[in-house]
């Protein structure tokens, strides 16, 4: 018999369905709860609610396990592409060889922009915030592609419409760091694959011909991968939320790079390598900001640390540990933020209050560290991890669409004033 869940209210029970997920999770589904009693659930910040049902990204966070469609972050980030991966989370399964040469053709034809795309980037100030500019420029997209504001015109459209942003945002996010720069611009070339054409976008300069390294772009490959997808995260949600309301594509990932730009989310990256540089300048005194980040006076994180669902080790950042030693060691750098970085780690993770609230490093802690010896500026690390999160912003959007997702609308408790009669100004 399937397992009913209980709950009683004065003198009534009522039952609810049990739903048990493919990995044998399980959900108490309320979605009658108010039809059937009045009350709504209340969950501040969503740590026990479930919003959806998926098949994307299978996360448990007590035994450190991810994987996309069912492979293994491990698997996935030791052996195949970005774009395979990209492939892999958008359609459900691994391309064949047809498939993925395919597919790899329709991005690298559409990765140019629209030339009217320079005049947006010009009104931004030197020195804007890659991230401000990069989610700008994706939510005009839908302007540049009029018809991608209704969703639902089929299968073919929404398929142009990925394709063009899975090709288009390495050329918007490498535009906006060399409009800020007020460096000339360069254009993707048909000649290097999804990682290589960002490196030369990114790096190349007019006065000297650009060599790619293959241990940044398979440094590059990699980071991009483990951040692919994470199911029902912060921008995740909000991409969620935002499109199903049946606003377009464009806008509804432009919504999740204003999520993800957050120090607590994705900025967490940049938050990281600005924290480790204040403690050098600072003396390097590593307990100093230990117990800043114990003092609940303090409004000090240790950023880089903790996890929403990860409360043992956020299996992300073992890979990224490990590729950070090597990649530090094949271009010959040798940083001491990393040093920081490897004593507070061993710090913390000796410590009782970071124990107990189960806090680790998470896929932030050294992805910072990769970006700055691969020579990304800082403040387009959280813009990298959006390149990253792409593919999984997109894979969750279309699943949404397609399981025809009700319009995300929570519940409150209102704990304002009740009825009151408005009051003539004098007598206030
Ligand atoms: N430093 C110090 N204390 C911390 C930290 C931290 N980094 N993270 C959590 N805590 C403490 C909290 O103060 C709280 O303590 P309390 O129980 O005594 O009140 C306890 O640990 C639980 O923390 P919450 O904030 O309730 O946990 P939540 O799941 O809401 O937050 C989050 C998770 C936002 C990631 C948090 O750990 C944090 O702020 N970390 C630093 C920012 C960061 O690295 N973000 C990147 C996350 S990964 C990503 O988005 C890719």
């Amino acid at each position: 018999m399937s397992e009913v869940a209980k709950i009683t209210l004065g003198e009534e029970t009522h039952e609810f369905p049990v739903i048990v997920g493919s990995e044998n999770e399980k959900a108490i589904d309320i979605s009658k709860l108010r039809g059937s009693t009045g009350y709504v659930t209340i969950d501040p910040g969503f740590k026990n609610t479930g919003s959806t049902t998926s098949g994307i990204t299978f996360l448990n966070g007590e035994e450190g396990i991810l994987r996309y469609r069912g492979y293994p972050i491990e698997q996935l980030a030791e052996q195949a592409s970005f774009i395979e991966v990209a492939y892999l989370l958008i359609n459900g399964d691994l391309p064949t060889k047809s498939e993925l040469e395919s597919f790899e053709n329709e991005i690298t034809r559409h990765t140019m922009v629209h030339e009217d795309m320079k005049g947006l980037l010009r009104a931004f100030p030197a020195g804007a915030h890659p991230m401000g500019v990069a989610a700008s420029l994706i939510v005009s997209l839908s302007t540049f592609y009029p018809e991608s504001q209704d969703p639902n015109r089929g299968k073919e459209a929404m398929d142009l419409s990925i394709i063009r942003l899975l090709a288009k945002l390495p050329t918007i996010a490498a535009w906006s760091h060399k409009f800020s720069e007020r460096h000339p611009v360069v254009y993707p070339k048909n000649k290097y694959n999804y990682v290589e054409n960002f490196l030369s976008m990114m790096f190349e300069v007019p006065t000297e011909e650009y060599k790619i390294d293959p241990v940044v772009a398979k440094a590059l490959n990699t980071l991009l991968i483990l951040h692919a997808d994470h199911e029902q995260n912060c921008s995740t949600s909000t991409v969620r939320v935002v499109g199903s309301s049946h606003a377009n594509l464009y806008a509804s990932v432009a919504a999740g790079i204003s999520a993800l730009w957050g120090p607590l989310h994705g900025g967490a990256n940049q938050a990281v390598i600005e924290m480790l540089e204040a403690i050098k300048a600072d003396g390097g005194d590593i307990d100093k900001w230990i117990n800043k980040a114990k003092d609940k006076e303090d409004p000090f994180r240790l950023m880089g640390f903790g996890h929403r669902v990860y409360k043992n080790f956020d299996p992300r950042a073992t890979i990224i540990k490990k590729e950070c030693d090597e990649v530090l060691k094949a271009l010959g750098i040798n940083d001491p933020v990393l040093e920081i970085a490897k004593k507070i780690e061993k710090v913390a993770l000796e410590d009782e209050y970071f124990v107990k609230r189960g806090l680790y490093p998470n896929v932030d802690f050294y992805s910072g560290i990769i970006y700055r010896a691969i020579g990304i500026p800082t403040e387009m690390f959280t813009v990298m991890f959006a390149i990253g999160r792409l593919p999984g912003w997109i894979a969750q959007w279309k699943e949404m669409l397609e399981d025809k997702a009700p319009i995300g609308r929570p519940r409150q408790i209102y704990t304002g004033a009740t009825v009151r009669d408005y009051t003539d100004i004098a007598n206030r």
